[in-house]
């Protein structure tokens, strides 16, 4: 080998050398339910979605959570995988309690935000009391009882009506969540703090999408997000709920591929 020691700049071909795009799925669900997203933008996007903490295929680690330690699980994977460049995080629901905090704390890490389904606002007391509620029964009556609960509000009236395949699916993955990472994502969803203050200080591109049929977070407050956010756009979804990126996959991953080609195309501009 000693022959081949010479200084000089070897070329090569990484598939993966795309901008990477950190998918953090909502309560209770896990990487599964942002399948047709990483088919869909495997040609613009390095996907990475991991399973938070006692979701999906990862380990029930012991609660309680707080949105900081799931925050730091997404961040200690790019760290796991070498991604060091700045990524898009896109966060659903929960998940995008969780990219506020990444932005919090690990700016720097953050090319673009999409939030997706989400608020920037904290539990209200009610919607705390609501939480101890929720941790109760599933300690009690399991997680299968809560994911019960959840089903009808996750979903467009429509999709829950006429999408047997979608509302199993969603139906299936909640039931894979382990009541500690039930209970855990719970109390970190309670706990977690008041992102409006956060809004005025993302400096960077951001998406807002949200279902204009979702029951559990009004269209609303995505509204007042984009008001607060600099530059922001927003993407209302006909005909979906909580869950727009399963509904309507299409509007969902083409509003995401816009956004992404509109950050890719700028980056080349400043390097020029
Ligand atoms: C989610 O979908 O992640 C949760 O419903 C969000 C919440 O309960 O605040």
């Amino acid at each position: 080998m000693s022959e081949s020691s010479d200084d000089f700049g070897l070329a090569y071909i990484d598939s993966c050398d795309q901008l990477t795009l950190l998918c953090i799925h909502g309560f209770p669900f896990s990487s599964a339910m942002w399948e047709p997203q990483v088919e869909d933008l495997s040609g613009v996007a390095r996907v990475i979605a991991p399973d938070l903490r006692g979701h999906g295929r990862s380990e029930a680690a012991s609660p309680p959570y707080t949105m900081s330690m799931l925050a730091d699980d997404c961040v200690g994977l790019l760290d796991f995988l070498g991604i060091e460049s700045p990524v898009v995080v896109c966060g659903l629901s929960m998940g995008g309690y969780v990219a506020f905090e990444i932005y919090r704390q690990y700016p720097e890490r953050v090319a673009g935000l999409i939030l997706a389904s989400t608020r920037a606002k904290a539990d209200t007391p009610e919607g705390k009391a609501g939480r101890d509620a929720t941790i109760e029964k599933a300690k009690k009556q399991g997680v299968t009882a809560v994911a019960a609960d959840m089903l009808p509000k996750l979903l467009a009236p429509q999709t829950y009506e006429e999408d047997d395949e979608v509302a199993d699916f969603v139906q299936e993955m909640m039931e894979g969540t382990s009541l500690e990472g039930m209970v855990g994502a719970l109390q970190a969803m309670r706990d977690r703090p008041d992102s409006t203050p956060l809004l005025a200080e993302i400096d960077v591109p951001t998406l807002i999408i949200h279902g204009a049929d979702d029951q559990l977070i009004p269209v609303a407050e995505a509204r007042a997000m984009k008001a607060a956010i600099k530059g922001a756009q927003l993407v209302v979804i006909p005909d979906a709920g909580h869950l727009p990126n399963l509904e309507q996959i299409d509007m969902f991953s083409d509003a995401v591929i816009d956004f992404v080609d509109a950050l890719t195309e700028n980056d080349h501009d400043h390097e020029h």
